[in-house]
This record gives structure tokens, C-alpha cells and sequence, in this order.
């Protein structure tokens, strides 16, 4: 599959007001799911998993729903940036596993955290989600539609993973982050996105039923059918071309080498894929942020998850160069490059 950044939507900055990350914050249920049980489970072992993906572990809930994980990564955010519920003007949510298909997630969050005044809608897009509803934030923050934003990415991977694949199993998660973007404080701002996707691989990863095409009913379900589906080669194929990729064109066209960068906050679907991408742009492992061993694939919550551990763990500071990257389902991809 040929994929070029050549073709994103990448809005260069025309007359946008600056809009800066204020806060960040992270939603996990507390169920640990380890390679150990998966080896119970599925006929596969820890080695496996670990030597392929860097996986050890991931959580899942446990009765909860995508918008309990997306509230608390919301109420974290919001407590970073030191802003109250109601000051809050809109709320994005990026998922794939909504709770149901109506109302959106973003109203659920709406009335959990009293955020009254907040207009706010879900979108979509697979695992660069989240980075899409970043951008649609900032657009609409910088051209003063609205004075801020919560853009959560939020996804229970669980409900849509066949626990009797070992292909599928062992590689999701579920989690949501959240950032509150607003007015910048201390100089910080976001510098400039890319987005893009390639439709031709709509059916590297897909649910073949439980949708308008093939609605689900009984066979399809017997046929488990409703669960994703992934040809996972030729995503890691596109995954480690696409990353780099928009990491340098990023840095590129704004006059940054790789030098300047702080750290890479990529989507977290396969160890491999991070040491490749970061081998192939002469980045230190140690300038990446991994989560993937205790987490797993979240989709639309793995970058927000990880740039929120990121900021707490210190390794993210003020006036830093950050990068986030994502690719998935679609395909898709999306960057940001950020001034922190
Ligand atoms: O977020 C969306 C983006 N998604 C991604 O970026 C995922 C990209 N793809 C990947 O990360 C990798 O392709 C996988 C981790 C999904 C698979 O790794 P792989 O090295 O491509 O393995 P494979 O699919 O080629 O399978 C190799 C072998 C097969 O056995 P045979 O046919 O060689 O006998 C599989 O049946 O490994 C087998 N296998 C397993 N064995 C033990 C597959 N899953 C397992 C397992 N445990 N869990």
C-alpha cells in the first residue's frame, strides 16, 4: 500500500489565535489483564507476546463504560489546568466504542461533570482519533468559536476484541486521556497538525458486521463477526513507514531538526513499531514515550494516555518540543507538533 504525506490536510497557520495544551489527564479501569491469564485463555505464551508486540499487560473494564474512563481523564484535565466544569465552552470525544451508538459520549460527559454551558459531539477516526479531535479543537478554540475545549480520546477495546483470537487478544486495551486546550499561559502553543487517511485500506482493520452493512443478528454473532479484524503485516508495514514520516515532515516544515525534539508521543499499538520508526528517524529510544507493555493498543486513548504520563512523569516540561503521532484503522494517520 502506498501512502504519501504528499496527500494529508495539513491546515498551514493562517489567522488562528494561539491555542495551548493546559492540562492533561488519564482514565484506566483498575483490571489488570497479564500475558499470564492470556496463556489461560488462548493458546499463546508471554514470550510470544512480548517478543512481538512488548505487550506484558493491559487493563479492561469491569462494568464500566467508554464514557466512565473518558469522565475521569476529563476531570483530571480539568483539575491540571485549574479550570471548574462549567467554564468549560466544549467537549470532543474521539471513540470507536461508544456506549451506545445515541446519544454521543460527549453528552454523557457533559452531564457526569456538570459542564452546563459546554456544546461538544463525538468523532471517529480508528486509532488517530484522538488526534483528529485535537485538531478540530484547536481549529475551532484558534478562530474563536469557543474560548476552550476538553478533547478526550476514549476506547473499551474490549467490547469489540474476540477473546478466543490470539492475534486479536493480546494486542487492546481499554483507557481513555484527555488534554484542555485554551488561551496560552506560560508560552506555550500548538504549532501545527497533519491529517490524512487512505480509504483503500479501509479493510486492513475492521468489525465486518454489527453495522449499518451487515447489522448484526444471530449468525453474525455466532460467527463473531462484531469483533475486529486486523491484517496486521501490512499494518505494521504502513505503521512504520507512516510514523517517521510525519514526524519529519512536521519538524520539516516548521525549521526543526530532530535534534530540537523533546520527545515523540506516538500511538502505542506494538513496541516494534516504536524502535523501527524511531531507528528509521535517528531518535533515542529514550526520547520516545512507551506505554505499550502496560497498556496495550487503546486506540483513541493510547496518545492522550501516554502524553498524560508523559506530563506527570516529568518528562514532558515547559518549553519543550513535543511530537505526537498516530496511525491505525482507515488508514489513518495524524501528527501534532506542540510547543509545551
Ligand atoms: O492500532 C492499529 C494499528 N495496529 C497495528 O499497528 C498492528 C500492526 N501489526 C502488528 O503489530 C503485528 O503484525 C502483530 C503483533 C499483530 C502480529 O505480529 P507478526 O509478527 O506480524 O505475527 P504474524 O501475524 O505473522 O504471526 C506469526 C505466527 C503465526 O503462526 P504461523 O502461521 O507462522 O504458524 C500466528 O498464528 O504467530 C502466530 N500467532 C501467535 N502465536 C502465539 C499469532 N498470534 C499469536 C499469539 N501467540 N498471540
Amino acid at each position: 500500500m502506498q501512502t504519501s504525506v504528499d496527500r494529508d490536510w495539513t491546515i498551514s497557520p493562517p489567522r488562528l489565535r494561539p491555542v495551548a495544551v493546559l492540562g492533561t489527564g488519564s482514565g484506566v479501569p483498575p483490571r489488570t489483564l497479564t500475558n499470564a491469564d492470556l496463556e489461560g485463555m488462548v493458546d499463546t505464551t508471554d514470550e510470544w507476546i512480548v517478543t512481538r508486540t512488548g505487550i506484558r499487560e493491559r487493563r479492561l473494564v469491569d462494568g464500566q463504560a467508554t464514557s466512565d474512563l473518558a469522565i475521569a481523564a476529563a476531570e483530571q484535565a480539568l483539575l491540571a489546568a485549574g479550570v471548574e466544569a462549567d467554564q468549560v465552552e466544549l467537549i470532543l470525544v474521539a471513540t470507536v466504542t461508544p456506549d451506545e451508538c445515541c446519544p454521543p459520549v460527549a453528552c454523557r460527559v457533559q452531564a457526569a461533570l456538570g459542564a452546563h454551558r459546554a456544546a461538544g459531539f463525538d468523532l471517529s477516526a480508528a486509532c488517530s482519533g484522538f488526534m483528529n479531535a485535537l485538531m478540530t479543537g484547536h481549529r475551532l478554540v484558534g478562530a474563536g468559536a469557543f474560548a476552550n475545549c476538553l478533547v478526550i480520546g476514549a476506547d473499551t477495546m474490549s467490547a469489540l476484541t474476540d477473546y478466543e483470537r490470539r492475534d486479536m487478544c493480546v494486542l487492546f486495551g481499554d483507557a481513555a486521556g484527555a488534554t484542555y486546550l485554551g488561551e496560552p499561559r506560560d508560552g506555550g502553543e500548538i504549532l501545527d497538525q497533519l491529517v490524512g487517511i487512505d480509504g483503500r485500506g479501509a479493510e486492513m482493520i475492521m468489525a465486518p458486521a454489527g453495522g449499518s452493512r451487515r447489522p448484526a443478528t444471530l449468525e453474525t454473532v455466532a460467527r463473531r463477526e462484531h469483533f475486529l479484524q486486523m491484517n496486521g503485516k501490512e499494518v505494521f508495514k504502513f505503521a512504520v513507514q507512516k510514523m517517521p514520516e510525519i514526524v519529519e515532515t512536521l519538524l520539516g516544515r516548521n525549521g526543526y531538526s530532530i535534534d530540537d525534539l523533546t520527545l515523540l508521543v506516538p500511538h502505542q499499538a506494538n513496541l516494534r513499531i516504536l524502535e523501527a520508526g524511531a531507528k528509521r528517524l535517528g531518535l533515542p529510544l529514550e526520547r520516545v514515550m512507551i506505554n505499550v507493555d502496560r497498556y496495550g493498543n487503546t486506540a483513541s486513548g493510547s496518545v492522550p494516555l501516554a502524553l498524560d504520563e508523559a506530563v506527570r512523569t516529568g518528562r514532558i516540561r515547559r518549553g519543550d518540543l513535543v511530537c505526537l503521532a498516530s496511525f491505525g484503522g482507515g488508514l489513518s494517520w495524524a501528527g501534532s507538533l506542540i510547543r509545551w
